[in-house]
């Protein structure tokens, strides 16, 4: 197949998915059969409190105008899945709360049908069909022309890692784009580390004073509360240093090999930071799991997503430049404006790989293993390959599972992390494409992006010594009481007028107030809970947990394992348990979509003896 063959087929199965759409118009009428007259303007309601665009497929005369009136009190977006080459969308136009807009770009459009979506409410998705004439803009598959690249290791007892400016070749062609980075790369280096082996990371901030005071988060580890990278406390200030200790144990044992990442965890500030590239992967290794024969060495994988936008000129863009602004103080902090609660989603237009758009990696016929991050600050994805090849779930980001999962799709929240391993055999000379693809309308993973990530180069086939595991050596998990002892709920708070905030037991985030106290060497259970309009991904510092139900039942095979992160849709409630281990001192719940967590939806629970 060509290389446009190949994406044309790509489109059909996986990007277009309205070809399938019961609802379908037919195929566009040709531009000159004068008897069918196309609109030359439609129009798209958004109804209060619908989450839905009305109707879900409008059609359109070419060169026509679409227009969004927005009746509802959320602020919604027009954005089309497809792209043009350089990766960004066809159409994305934000229509604020109570107003209409025309959504530009769609009057250029060539005939075909366009699936969008709304950025900010993923789940409400619709279809454009133009027909006639028009405009000459058709949907390009991005070009896969960059290469991956794995981020450095650093591997010893004693890391240094400083904070600093520094240009990131990110997108593939133009100037190179300014980040702030761990490290002088965007990711930062990948630590690699042995279970049990004491590890201390030096962060020095050499970046410009108004990145103002940072605080670095090892993310799913299990390390005293100073070296947790509080929000407010044991900060590094600008032109200081500080030395985060992990000894990588649990309960005096070497930690489960597990998959972790570090950023920054700076209160309020924190979608800003992570934004401008303060993220890096760390893997802890258990040697003792060589005899599993997983893949190892260049065909362990790490791999980052986080979606950006940028500028013409390569540079990011900053959504956090126009507020929201913070009214009140602590205790009783709240937003307004714009981008205020519940519209202060950071969204990129494109999807980066380990820092890079749309990259492609050269692999042989054989096994990998694939360690999946969602890094993004408010995006889910769905992740599988294009051509319907499973993912064998082997771990989560905390330990391997008992036995592995067949995945089709990989459903990942930010900051959940997947380890899985994919078979290249019988793809020789194919190009395999790790794509998103969000579940049908009311399904779980109905609001995970749809985009490819990166491309497959497969080449011959190579001796393979890996195998797939039929059992794997779990960790434990505790025995789980009867009783709960905490329920936290996850909704919006306050009012448009005095502001809002997002909320957990009705409560902003404030960092001097201890929502929950649990006490050393006790096992709690504790309730999730999402009564808010919108998907949360709710995550717990100091421990690692097993989960217990969700919604109810049994768990599925991939969440069996230990946990840190948890996908809440509208209404779910998981439970999970674990034991407080080794350390005192406060640590944090709080929603993992960044924005989320800046604009109130944190708590602080202290481990006490
Ligand atoms: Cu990944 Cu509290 O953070
Ligand atoms: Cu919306
Ligand atoms: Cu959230």
């Amino acid at each position: 197949m060509t290389t446009s063959r190949r994406r044309a087929a790509w489109l059909a199965g996986a990007l277009w998915v309205v070809l399938a759409l019961p609802l379908a118009a037919g195929p566009p009428s040709a531009p000159n059969a004068s008897a069918v007259v196309s609109p030359a303007s439609a129009t798209l309601v958004v109804n209060r409190g619908s989450l839905a665009f009305s109707p879900k497929e409008v059609t359109l005369g070419g060169g026509g105008t679409l227009t969004l009136v927005n009746l509802d009190s959320f602020d919604h977006t027009v954005t089309s899945v497809a792209t043009a080459t350089d990766g960004t969308p066809l159409f994305d136009v934000r229509v604020p709360a109570g107003t209409s807009a025309t959504i530009t770009g769609v009057e250029a459009l060539a005939e075909g049908s366009y699936a969008f979506y709304c950025k900010l409410h993923p789940q409400m998705r619709g279809v454009l069909v133009v027909e006639g004439g028009g405009g000459s803009v058709t949907p390009q598959l991005p070009s896969f022309d960059q290469p991956l690249v794995v981020p450095r290791k650093k591997r010893g007892t004693e890391i240094t890692i400083p904070m600093r400016l520094a240009r990131v070749r990110v997108l593939p062609t133009g100037p190179a784009t300014r980040m702030w980075t761990y490290g002088g790369t965007y990711p930062g280096p990948t630590i690699v580390r042995p279970a049990g082996g004491e590890t201390r990371v030096r962060f020095v901030h050499r970046l410009p004073r108004r990145a103002g005071a940072l605080t670095v988060h090892l993310h799913g580890d299990h390390h005293a509360s100073e070296h947790d990278g509080q929000p407010t406390t044991q900060l590094v200030r600008p032109g200081r240093a500080r030395t985060y200790e992990y000894p990588l144990t649990y309960g005096g044992l070497p930690e489960p090999s597990s998959f972790f990442f570090y950023h920054d965890h700076r209160m309020n500030r924190t979608a800003r930071n992570n934004w401008r590239g303060l993220q890096g992967m760390f893997v802890v290794k258990d040697s003792s799991q060589a005899s599993l024969r997983l893949p190892t060495g260049l065909r362990d994988v790490p791999l980052m997503l986080a979606d950006r936008s940028f500028r013409t000129d390569n540079e990011l863009t900053n959504p956090f430049a126009h507020g929201p602004r913070m009214v009140g103080h602590h205790g009783a902090m709240a937003w307004l404006g714009p981008r205020a609660p519940p519209d202060d989603a950071t969204v990129g237009t494109h999807v980066l790989v380990n820092g890079r758009y749309a990259p492609y990696l050269r692999v042989s016929a054989t096994r990998y293993r694939l360690r999946l991050l969602n890094a993004s600050h408010f995006s889910s994805y769905a992740i599988g390959l294009s051509d319907g090849r499973p993912l064998l779930q082997i771990g989560t980001g905390n330990g391997l599972l008992h036995k592995p999962a067949v995945r089709q799709r990989v459903l990942l929240g930010p900051a959940q992390r997947a380890d899985v391993i994919v078979d290249f055999h019988g793809a020789n000379g194919k190009n395999l494409v790790l794509d998103s693809v969000p579940a049908a309308t009311g399904e779980t993973g109905a609001d995970a992006r749809q985009v490819a990530l990166m491309q497959f180069r497969v080449g011959a086939e190579a001796p393979d010594r890996s195998r797939l595991p039929a059992r794997l050596p779990s960790p434990d998990l505790v025995r789980v009481p009867a009783k709960v002892s905490k329920t936290w709920t996850f909704d919006l708070g306050g009012s448009h007028r005095h502001g809002t905030f997002w909320s957990i037991n009705g409560q902003a985030f404030d960092p001097g107030r201890v929502d929950h106290r649990a006490r050393l060497g006790t096992v709690e259970r504790w309730r999730l809970r999402n009564t808010s309009d919108m998907t949360h991904s709710v995550h717990i510092h100091a421990e690692q947990w097993r989960t217990v139900l969700r919604d109810g039942r049994r768990p599925p095979p991939w969440e069996r394992g230990l946990e840190d992160t948890w996908r809440l849709e509208p209404g779910e409630v998981v439970e999970v348990a674990t034991r407080f281990e080794d350390y005192t001192g406060p640590f944090m719940i709080h929603c993992h979509m960044l924005d989320h967590e800046d604009h109130g939806m944190m708590a602080r629970f202290d481990v006490v003896d």
